[in-house]
């Protein structure tokens, strides 16, 4: 059951929306006169994604990747792993890649890595929610929605198990399902 499933709301509806024109005029004055590729990281920032391109007002196309995590089970040995590529050249390009969250950092870290070799005028991260508690790798984020605490979320984009995505807002999961 939804309602039971859900500990309480951290970050309400209507100040991820503010939260979200803020960037959205941010990434707009940063970029004048120029165009953008925003690349939307699936599943976790379709949500977030749909909602920052409307709040930035300049001209833009979209690109998709899917990335998968593998290793051993722990996070540090973890590698970022390509499911769906960009099917656009990102060479000389601006882009601005959008991710839901940024936990231990390693994610952002690694695709970071593989864009830069494609040789991008500029890359920048904007990411709708940040844990640097949980960080164990240095990352430098340009834009930041919010500063959470270390406590996993759901709601907005973000899943538990692939479940919760269609919350409106960002809410802590209850213990209990994880003990299910
Ligand atoms: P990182 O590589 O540890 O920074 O992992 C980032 C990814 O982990 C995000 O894109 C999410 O898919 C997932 N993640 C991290 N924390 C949470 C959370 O609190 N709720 C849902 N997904 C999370
Ligand atoms: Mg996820």
């Amino acid at each position: 059951m939804l309602n039971t499933d859900i500990e309480r709301v951290l970050v309400p509806q209507k100040e991820i929306a503010q939260i979200v024109k803020n960037l959205g005029k941010q990434i707009t004055n940063d970029f004048v006169g120029e165009e953008l590729v925003v690349v939307c990281i699936l599943k976790g920032s379709s949500i977030f994604f749909s909602d920052l391109v409307r709040e930035i007002d300049l001209d833009m196309k979209f690109d998709f990747m899917v990335l998968s995590s593998y290793g051993n089970g722990t996070t540090s040995t973890r590698e970022v792993k390509i499911v769906k590529d960009l099917t656009e050249d990102i060479k000389d390009k601006n882009v601005l890649v959008v991710e839901d969250i940024i936990d231990s950092g390693r994610t952002i870290k690694s695709l970071k890595e593989l864009l830069e070799k494609r040789e991008p005028k500029c890359l920048k991260i904007v990411t709708m929610l940040n844990k640097p508690d949980r960080r164990e790798v240095d990352i430098v984020t340009d834009y930041n929605g919010k500063v959470i605490p270390d406590e996993f979320v759901v709601g907005y984009g973000l899943d538990y198990a692939q479940n919760y995505r269609n919350l409106k807002d960002i809410c802590v999961l209850s213990p209990s399902v994880y003990s299910k």
